[in-house]
């Protein structure tokens, strides 16, 4: 694409962040999604910080201002309590029943992905040396540092430095095929399960979502958090999903060494950091990396077993910085594979697997967060060109088929298509072309 129609890009990048814009913080996508996600907020911060560092702060701000006693941080901040298009809802979460949350915003009670402290480096290191974002890091590292601090108190019952999810939510990989051996062991009696009514198929194309049964589980595993106050020790003690996920160590661990670095630039202590993130770098690499199939692996801790499965996860191990040279050498020999066998990367699932399904939301397409993590971590391994095809891969996509939540993995088809997947107008793809094209092509925004 030449350089004016580029601009156009990012042009229309921007106003999707505008319009995506509530008073303080961006929707992920209209209708849809259409309260404050966690991880998506933080991906917001990383494109709103080339030509709105205020915003990105508030963006910021805002999240955190669902943060729960317990240092837990919401998937999902209610901030607008007349919203309709979203199930669950938040009368459905019914936060109350433990005590740590707070009364407003009415925020979910799982959580995601740790990217705060990553995020808040890089807002960080843009404008370092100003002190309107020292400040704003000096308020921002506690908080952080809260939720490091929930996942190691209640998510690590046996103190081995990984920490558990209970709900596919959590994972950010809702419906990957990871999890499908634990959910179809999951046998649900009616009166187990609420009645209730999903929404997102009547926005999305059914085909893109998740499955009926699918649902029925992520209420099954909501109704047992509920259960045990949304707290630690019951659902560690109960839940038939309990994972050790790559995906969140992995962002756990790049968000420690985050605020390593923020804690010794301002002068916080950071001794508990990093006794928790020698444990932790020690742990991911003995127990996650699963030789037999040469890729990091997440860890099924009810059933005690490795779920051998290949999947996207696993090269976030890159940007954790956990790989000795022969690992982060063959996670990047898988990834110049699938190029050779005409994938754009990166393919959410082992397209080897029969489990894959190109537009099935986890469980093959492409997602243009990871891509950015993907992109982070090869880079900082030493693989340059594997990390300017995962940058230049998501960018054509997007040139070509506009902002959408995701998009198809396999060149043949998705060469036809005119659009990708799931929700248009995507936030989080907004952001992060921005700061994909802002990093490369020369600050094209002012
Ligand atoms: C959804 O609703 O699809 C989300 O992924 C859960 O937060």
């Amino acid at each position: 694409m030449n350089r004016p129609k580029q601009h156009m890009r990012l042009q229309e990048a921007q106003n999707i962040l505008q319009n995506n814009w509530r008073d303080g913080f961006t929707i992920p996508c209209d209708r849809l999604y259409p309260f404050q996600w966690n991880w998506d907020s933080g991906f917001v911060c990383l494109g709103l910080r080339h030509f709105q560092m205020e915003r990105a702060m508030r963006e910021l701000r805002m999240l955190f201002s669902g943060q729960w006693d317990n240092g837990l941080l919401p998937h999902i901040i209610f901030h607008s309590e007349t919203e309709t298009t979203y199930f669950p809802n938040h009368p459905f979460w019914q936060t109350t029943v433990n005590s740590a949350a707070p009364q407003r915003p009415k925020t979910s009670g799982i959580t995601q992905p740790p990217v705060h402290g990553f995020v808040l480096e890089w807002l960080y290191r843009q404008d370092r040396g100003k002190p309107a974002m020292e400040a704003f890091v000096r308020e921002l590292f506690p908080k952080v540092l809260r939720l490091h601090q929930f996942f190691y108190q209640y998510r690590d019952p046996q103190k081995e430095g990984l920490v558990f999810i209970y709900h596919p939510w959590e994972s950010g990989r809702d419906n990957s095929p990871l999890w499908d051996d634990i959910l179809n062991s999951i046998e649900i009696h009616p009166d187990q399960l609420p009645a209730y009514e999903r929404k997102d198929n009547l926005i999305s194309q059914p085909d893109d979502r998740p499955q009926q049964r699918d649902y029925d589980t992520y209420v099954y595993l909501l109704e047992l958090g509920k259960k045990h106050a949304y707290d630690g020790p019951g659902i560690a003690a109960e839940s038939p999903y309990l994972v050790q996920d790559s995906l969140i160590n992995a962002l756990l661990i790049r968000s420690n060494q985050s605020l390593i670095y923020l804690g010794k630039e301002l002068g916080f202590d950071t001794g508990q950091i990093e006794e928790w993130q020698s444990q932790s770098c020690e742990s991911f690499q003995q127990k996650l990396w699963q030789e037999s199939i040469g890729s990091y692996t997440c860890y099924d801790l009810r059933h005690q077993r490795p779920i051998y499965q290949k999947e996207i996860g696993s090269y976030c191990a890159l940007f954790a910085g956990v790989a000795d040279s022969r690992q982060a050498h063959l996670l990047d020999g898988q990834l110049r594979e699938l190029v050779e066998r005409n994938f754009y990367l990166c393919p959410s699932f082992d397209v080897d697997s029969e489990r894959f399904e190109s537009r099935r939301y986890w469980r093959g397409p492409i997602w243009p967060q990871m891509n950015w993590l993907i992109y982070q971590g090869l880079k900082d391994n030493g693989f340059s060109d594997t990390a300017q095809l995962v940058r230049q891969h998501l960018i054509d996509l997007i040139d070509r088929q506009g902002f959408y939540e995701y998009f198809e993995a396999q060149k043949g088809i998705s060469d036809e298509l005119e659009h990708g997947y799931g929700g248009g107008n995507f936030s989080w793809t907004a952001a992060v072309y921005i700061d994909f094209l802002q990093e490369s092509a020369g600050r094209l925004l002012v």
